[in-house]
């Protein structure tokens, strides 16, 4: 087989690269190695940026987020006891909206079996090669057959545990990395979120987050040791750890019944570089982590390959090289400032484990103080959360 791009990894990153590919005129194939079920069985990422759901509409995959998806304009911030407002619509004039994961992976399944563009599904021992040449090559076994697709560009959009990342040369690939001593229990239930918006809760018995993915299912979680194991944690006592972790009020409105999901998630910020290594270009968590405080990871992997797509469909359509030659350097721009955000907001959030006095606590009320007293420090907030430009002037 062969084609102008390969994509290994069918999650958002590598589903929407295709999209925007096939919508220049470019052909590309999606090499996955789990079931199309396993895929969008997955319970993620809750929050799109104004600009992830302006690109979604761009692809004309809008209609049932515009339908199903809930518009928020602002967050709450629970701390001391008190719950602090931050108003997206008043301060940036754009709002977040609540719309998940598995709905955008949905509604980009949906868009390739509409648009002819190939995803090949239970794909194993993908490999990329020669990608230091300009015919590199993918091969994949499937049905116990190996097989290979020629192609001009491989995007390693295969997230974290891939194995695009690993093909670049350990002395030409640098990686930064921060791993938080703590992890997020979540929940899934089938009960009525406790409130309109997202509380993100600072308490002294650690982190809590209250979200939704619609009017009847709420996502909670709550901030644990790594070594917590969900066996540990029936559903009574998530609920009264969460309880307690929250403001009075909040916790007085909270509505309890069994849980249909609950995992674990460690926290980390991790980014890799070069992005552009010969012909493999990284997209997404296979080039970064960021922890969820911010809600920022999938949408960094829909920034990345909109800045990805018009690289390749510059040089693909006219052979200039000037995109894919500064892919990285663009897209890392925009990543350290989402990287910056969801780390200054873990860290304000979070009981840290290891604090041996309360310093870093009391930096933590002053950071909140602070964004309670001003309405510039909300503004910068706000202009972070809901999502900074693509392609902003450097
Ligand atoms: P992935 O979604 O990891 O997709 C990679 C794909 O590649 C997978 O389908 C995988 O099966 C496939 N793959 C892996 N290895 C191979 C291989 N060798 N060969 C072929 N295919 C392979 N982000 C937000 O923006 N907002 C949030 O609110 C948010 N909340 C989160 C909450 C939780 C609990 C978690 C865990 C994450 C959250 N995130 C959030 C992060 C977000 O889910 C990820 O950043 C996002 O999934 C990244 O997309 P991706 O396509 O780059 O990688
Ligand atoms: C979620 O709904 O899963 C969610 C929301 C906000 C975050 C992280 C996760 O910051």
């Amino acid at each position: 087989m062969r084609t102008q791009v390969v994509i290994v990894g069918a999650g958002p990153a590598g589903l929407m690269l295709g999209r925007l590919l096939q919508q220049a005129g470019i052909d590309a194939v999606i090499v996955e190695r789990r079931s199309g079920d396993h895929v969008l069985s997955r319970i993620r990422a809750g929050v799109l940026e104004h600009g992830t759901a302006e690109v979604l509409r761009d692809l004309g995959l809008g209609a049932r987020m515009e339908r199903e998806g809930f518009v928020h304009d602002g967050v709450n911030l629970a701390f001391l006891g008190r719950r602090l407002h931050v108003d997206f619509a008043d301060l940036v004039g754009r709002p977040v909206i609540i719309y998940g994961q598995t709905e955008v992976q949905h509604d980009l399944y949906d868009a390739m079996d509409d648009r002819d563009v190939p995803v090949v599904d239970e794909a194993l021992d993908v490999t990329p090669h020669d990608v230091e040449t300009t015919a590199p090559y993918v091969t994949y076994t499937r049905d116990g057959e190996e097989r290979r697709v020629d192609c001009e560009w491989i995007a390693g959009c295969d997230g974290y545990h891939g194995v695009s990342r690993s093909v670049i040369p350990t002395d030409v690939l640098r990686t930064h990395e921060r791993v938080y001593p703590f992890g997020w229990l979540g929940i899934l239930s089938e009960t009525p979120p406790v409130d309109d918006e997202l509380i993100y809760a600072n308490s002294e018995r650690g982190f809590a987050l209250c979200s939704m993915r619609h009017k009847m299912l709420s996502r909670y979680y709550v901030q644990c040791p790594l070594d917590t194991d969900t066996d540990d944690w029936p559903d009574d006592r998530f609920w009264e750890e969460l309880r307690a972790r929250l403001p009075d009020d909040v916790a007085a409105e909270l509505v309890t019944g069994p849980s249909i999901e609950k995992s674990i998630t460690p926290l980390r910020s991790f980014v890799a570089e070069p992005l552009r290594h010969g012909r493999l270009l990284l997209a997404g968590d296979a080039a970064h982590i960021v922890p969820p405080t911010g809600a920022k990871g999938l949408n960094l992997a829909v920034s990345d390959v909109v800045y990805l797509a018009d690289a390749l469909a510059d040089h693909l359509s006219g052979g200039s090289t000037t995109g894919v030659d500064q892919y990285s350097e663009s897209a890392l721009l925009r990543v350290w400032k989402a990287v910056r955000f969801s780390w200054w907001m873990t860290t304000m959030m979070h009981r840290f484990p290891n604090a041996s006095d309360d310093f870093d606590r009391k930096l933590q009320e002053a950071e909140l103080t602070y964004l309670e007293s001003s309405e510039h420090a909300r503004r910068a907030f706000a202009e972070n959360y809901t999502g900074l430009p693509f392609n902003p002037p450097s």
